[in-house]
């Protein structure tokens, strides 16, 4: 049977691989909204807290919920953001 890649992820169920960087499994979480950051976007222990949770219960992957580059553009109130500080 023909193998298959799905982008750069091995097939092998049990293991992930993502050019140099080996997952525990292929369990990816998906992203949610938790608003747990600062209102000025900055990371949280709460928010710390919560991923070091869900990754110690088993999944290989965490994606994080949506961070914003530039302010205005952020989802809400205590979401992430990532941007340039002079
Ligand atoms: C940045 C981002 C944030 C998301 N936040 C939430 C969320 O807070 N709650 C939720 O139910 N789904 C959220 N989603 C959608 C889920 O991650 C997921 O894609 C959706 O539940 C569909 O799952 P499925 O693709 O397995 O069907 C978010 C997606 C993205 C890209």
């Amino acid at each position: 049977m023909e193998r298959r890649q799905y982008g750069s992820i091995e097939k092998n169920p049990r293991t992930g691989l993502i050019k140099n960087l080996r997952l525990k499994n292929r369990i990816a979480m998906a992203p949610a909204e938790r608003c747990y950051a600062t209102m000025d976007g900055f990371m949280t222990q709460r928010y710390i807290d919560y991923l070091v949770e869900r990754a110690k219960n088993g999944v290989g992957m965490i994606y994080v919920e949506s961070t914003y580059v530039d302010p205005p553009a952020r989802e809400g109130f205590s979401s992430s953001g990532f941007t340039m500080t002079s």
